[in-house]
C-alpha cells in the first residue's frame, strides 16, 4: 500500500469535520445489521451528504464487516474511508487491506484509557497500554497517513494519563485524535473543559483535530459534542438519525443542523449539504426498518408540524414567528404530493432521483408496474409510497423466502385463520394456521410453511401516507440463535403488510445467519 500525502492545507481549514460511523458504532444499535448492498447504498447517500469521512466498519471482526468496508472503499471517492481498529497487528493489517482501494483510505485505531477498562476487560496497566498505542499507531503510519487514534472511555478517563496517551499518538503519527464518552456519562460543562484541557496540555496538540465521539445514554449526546466544539474540537463523530448501541450517538442531523442555524453562537460550520438529510434519513430508516421518532428533532414527521392554533396564526403571518429552520433546507419535500395513473415512466424515474433513490439499482419495469398497480388502489401517490415500494424492491435481492398468496379470515365469532402460500427456495409450500388475531395466525401460517421458529421481538404498525386508503408500514424485530434483525413491509392491506414484514425479516436473518457461517433459518 502507498502511503497517501496529507492534507495539511485541508486539516488547517476552520471547519467541523463529519465523521459520520452510522455503518460501524449505528450499525451495533439492535436489529440495525446491514447487508453489503444496503452499506454501499448508505455510503454513496453520506458522499451526496459530503461527510468527511466514512467508518464503513470493523474489518476484522468478520468477513461481512471486511467485504462491507471493502466495497464501500470502491464505491466512494470524496469522504476519507476507515475501517476500525484495535490495537492489535492482526486488526490493523485487515482494515489496511479493507481500505486498500478507497481514494483516501484511513484507519481508526482504539484502545481503552480509563482504570476500569484497563483493570476489568483489558486486565493490562497503563504502561502496557502506552507501549500498544506506540506499537499500533507505528505500525500503521508505515503504511497509511491518515490515523485516527480514540481513547476508548476517554470521558472517564484520569486527565493526565489521557494527555500522555494523546501525546504519544501524535508522537508516533495519529492525524486525528479522538476523545469519546463511550458511556453517555459526561455532560456537556465537563466534556467541554476536556478538550480544552487536552488542547491547552498535550505536546503536538496544534497539529492534530481533536475529535468528538458521545454516546446518547443521557440524553446528552449533542450537546456534549455542540460543547467540545465550542471548546475546539472540529471533528463530531456521528449517525444518521442518532442510531448506535443502546440509546444511540450523537445524531448528524441534528448537530449539523446546530451548528447552522446557530452560526451566530459556535461561529462554525461543518460542509454539509443538508438538503441531503431528510433522504439520508429516510433511506436508512427504510433500510434497517426503524421508523423515525415523530418527535424527532429536524428529521421527524412533526419536526415541522404546527399544531396549536396561536402558532399555525403565527407562522402563517411570518414563517419566522416559530420556525428557526427551513424545511427545505433539509430537503424535506414542500408537496408530497407526487404522481398518479397517468403519470410517465420518465417523470416516475425523475421522482425517484430526486428523492436520492439510486435508480441503477433498480428493476426499474418491476418498480414501475408495482406503481401504477398502487395507483390503482390510491387516487394519490405520495412520496413516501414511492420510497416504500423503492426499497420493497432493493430487498428482492438474494431472497430464499417469496410470499404468494394470503388467505385470512375473522370474525367475532370465529377463530382468526390464515393461509399462506409461500415460496421457499423455489418451492411452493402452502400452510394454515389459527391465532389470536390475524397477523398472529398469519405469522404463525407463514412459519409453518417455511419451516422455522423465531421469536418476534417488537411489532409496531404505522400510516405513511394520508387518508384511509394509506400505505400501512409495519416493522418486526425477530430473533433467532442470538441474531436479532428488523423487517420492514408496506401495503395497502395492514395484514399484507404485517406479512412481506416478518417475511423480509427472515430473509435478511437468512442472510445474516448464512454471512456468520451459522444454520440456516429453517429447515428444508
Ligand atoms: O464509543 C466508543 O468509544 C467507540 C470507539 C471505538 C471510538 O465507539
Ligand atoms: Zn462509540
Amino acid at each position: 500500500m502507498t502511503v497517501v500525502g496529507s492534507k495539511i492545507e485541508k486539516a488547517q481549514e476552520d471547519y467541523v469535520r463529519i465523521f459520520d460511523t452510522t455503518l460501524r458504532d449505528g450499525e451495533q444499535s439492535p436489529g440495525a445489521t446491514m447487508n453489503v448492498e444496503e452499506k454501499v447504498a448508505i455510503a454513496r447517500q453520506l458522499e451526496l451528504l459530503n461527510v468527511d469521512v466514512i467508518e464503513a466498519g470493523f474489518a476484522v471482526s468478520s468477513e461481512g464487516d471486511f467485504e462491507g468496508v471493502r466495497r464501500v472503499a470502491e464505491a466512494v471517492t470524496n469522504p476519507v474511508v476507515l475501517s476500525l481498529a484495535r490495537t492489535h497487528q492482526l486488526d490493523i493489517e485487515r482494515a489496511l487491506k479493507a481500505v486498500e482501494k478507497a481514494s483516501r483510505p484511513g484507519i481508526h485505531i482504539f484502545i481503552a484509557t480509563s482504570d476500569i477498562h484497563l483493570k476489568y476487560k483489558l486486565q493490562m496497566n497503563r504502561e502496557e497500554v502506552l507501549a500498544a498505542v506506540t506499537r499500533a499507531v507505528s505500525f500503521a503510519k508505515k503504511h497509511l497517513d491518515y490515523i485516527e487514534f480514540s481513547c476508548e472511555d476517554a470521558s472517564r478517563s484520569d486527565w493526565n494519563y489521557l494527555k500522555t496517551v494523546c501525546e504519544e499518538a501524535i508522537r508516533c503519527g495519529a492525524k486525528v485524535i479522538n476523545i469519546p464518552d463511550t458511556t453517555g456519562h459526561a455532560v456537556p460543562d465537563e466534556y467541554g473543559r476536556l478538550f480544552a484541557f487536552l488542547r491547552q496540555n498535550v505536546a503536538g496538540a496544534d497539529k492534530v483535530i481533536w475529535s468528538a465521539h458521545c454516546h446518547n445514554d443521557l440524553g446528552l449526546a449533542v450537546a456534549n459534542s455542540l460543547a467540545a466544539v465550542h471548546n475546539g474540537a472540529r471533528q463530531v463523530e456521528c449517525t444518521i438519525n442518532g442510531i448506535g448501541e443502546r440509546a444511540g450517538n450523537t445524531s448528524m442531523e441534528e448537530v449539523v443542523m446546530a451548528l447552522k442555524t446557530r452560526k451566530d453562537f459556535f461561529g462554525i460550520e461543518t460542509r454539509i449539504n443538508t438538503r441531503q438529510i431528510y433522504a439520508a434519513s429516510r433511506l436508512l430508516s427504510q433500510v434497517i426498518g426503524q421508523p423515525v421518532p415523530p418527535n424527532k428533532p429536524i428529521v421527524g414527521d412533526n419536526a415541522f408540524a404546527h399544531e396549536a392554533g396561536i402558532h399555525q396564526d403565527g407562522v402563517l403571518k411570518y414563517k419566522l414567528t416559530y420556525e428557526i429552520m427551513k424545511p427545505e433546507d433539509i430537503g424535506i419535500p414542500s408537496n408530497k404530493l407526487v404522481l398518479g395513473k397517468h403519470s410517465g415512466r420518465h417523470a416516475f424515474v425523475e421522482r425517484l432521483k430526486q428523492l436520492g433513490v439510486d435508480c441503477s439499482r433498480l428493476d426499474i419495469n418491476k418498480v414501475f408496474a408495482e406503481f401504477k398497480a398502487l395507483c390503482d388502489k390510491k387516487k394519490v401517490v405520495y412520496d413516501d409510497d414511492l420510497l416504500a415500494l423503492v426499497t420493497e424492491d432493493t430487498r428482492h435481492l438474494g431472497e430464499r423466502f417469496v410470499l404468494g398468496e394470503l388467505e385470512v379470515s375473522s370474525s367475532t365469532k370465529s377463530t382468526p385463520q390464515a393461509t399462506v402460500t409461500l415460496k421457499v427456495d423455489n418451492e411452493e409450500r402452502v400452510a394454515s394456521a389459527q391465532g389470536d388475531g390475524m397477523v398472529d395466525a398469519c405469522y404463525k401460517a407463514i412459519c409453518k410453511a417455511a419451516g422455522v421458529n423465531v421469536t418476534l421481538n417488537r411489532y409496531s404498525v404505522k400510516s405513511i401516507t394520508r387518508g384511509t386508503d394509506a400505505l400501512g408500514e409495519v416493522n418486526c424485530l425477530v430473533a433467532q440463535d442470538g441474531i436479532t434483525v428488523a423487517g420492514q413491509g408496506a401495503h395497502s392491506d395492514i395484514v399484507m403488510a404485517s406479512a412481506l414484514a416478518f417475511v423480509n425479516a427472515l430473509n435478511r436473518l437468512e442472510l445474516r445467519k448464512r454471512a456468520l457461517g451459522q444454520r440456516p433459518v429453517g429447515g428444508p
